[in-house]
């Protein structure tokens, strides 16, 4: 595998992403790596205001269509401003949702074509893929569950069916892809942080052993 500089964390809502990213990006800074951890949506100040459009502003009603180019919108700018730069200046970049989210959500959930996502996609991140990518899959009823402890956004609103076919194309998507490593979302904290550890211990040399 080439270097894993540009890692993302995937996987529905409530799988544990935002808890791993943020527990490997404390384990590089504290081996004194230069990193940087990122978001999506909502990366850069123009994001922040996609993002509250997206899932949050209850004002806003937007089609599938809409939506799915204000994701393309926020990753564009996210790159432009944040994931490219920090790349350049040779930091690794651990990002909470990327393009597979669209995937995902926007095909898997909404019911777009993949073929023109996958177009989008490519068009949007300007061919930018991750080198690694982990996926926290975890049965829809447990994430959602999760997810309901917390302010809920507009996907998470969305019915336990849309939730499983987001988890079936991010199944699938791994399947096609070695890049996307998946790990067992429901299980406790500290066992999927330890296989995480593990995995890039054997993988590439961004962690010592
Ligand atoms: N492996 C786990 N087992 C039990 N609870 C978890 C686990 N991972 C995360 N959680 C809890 O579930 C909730 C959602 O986790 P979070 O990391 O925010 O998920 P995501 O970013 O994928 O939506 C949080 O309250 C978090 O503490
Ligand atoms: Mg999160």
């Amino acid at each position: 595998m080439k270097e894993a500089v540009f890692i993302t964390f995937e996987g529905p809502d409530g799988s544990g992403k935002t808890t791993q990213s943020k527990m490997l990006y404390e384990e590089l800074l504290r081996q004194g790596r230069p990193a940087i951890w990122t978001r999506e949506p909502g990366g850069t100040k123009s994001g922040r205001k996609i993002r509250s459009m997206l899932l949050d502003d209850p004002g806003v009603e937007l089609s599938p269509e809409t939506e799915l180019f204000l994701f393309a919108a926020d990753r564009a700018q996210h790159i432009a401003e944040i994931i490219r730069p920090a790349l350049d200046a040779g930091k690794i970049v651990i990002c909470d949702r990327y393009m597979d989210s669209t995937t995902a959500y926007q095909s898997g959930g909404r019911g777009f074509p993949v073929e023109m996502i996958v177009a989008l996609n490519e068009y949007s991140t300007g061919g930018l893929r991750p080198d690694l990518t982990f996926l926290l899959d975890v049965p829809s009823g447990i994430g959602l569950k999760r997810a309901a402890g917390r302010k809920t956004d507009k996907f998470e609103q969305e019915s336990l069916v849309f939730h499983q076919r987001v988890r079936q194309k991010y199944l699938d998507l791994a399947q096609s892809d070695s890049r996307i490593v998946v790990l067992d979302g429901s299980a406790p904290i500290k066992t999927i942080f330890q296989v995480i550890l593990t995995y890039l211990q054997n993988n590439c040399s961004i962690i010592n052993k």
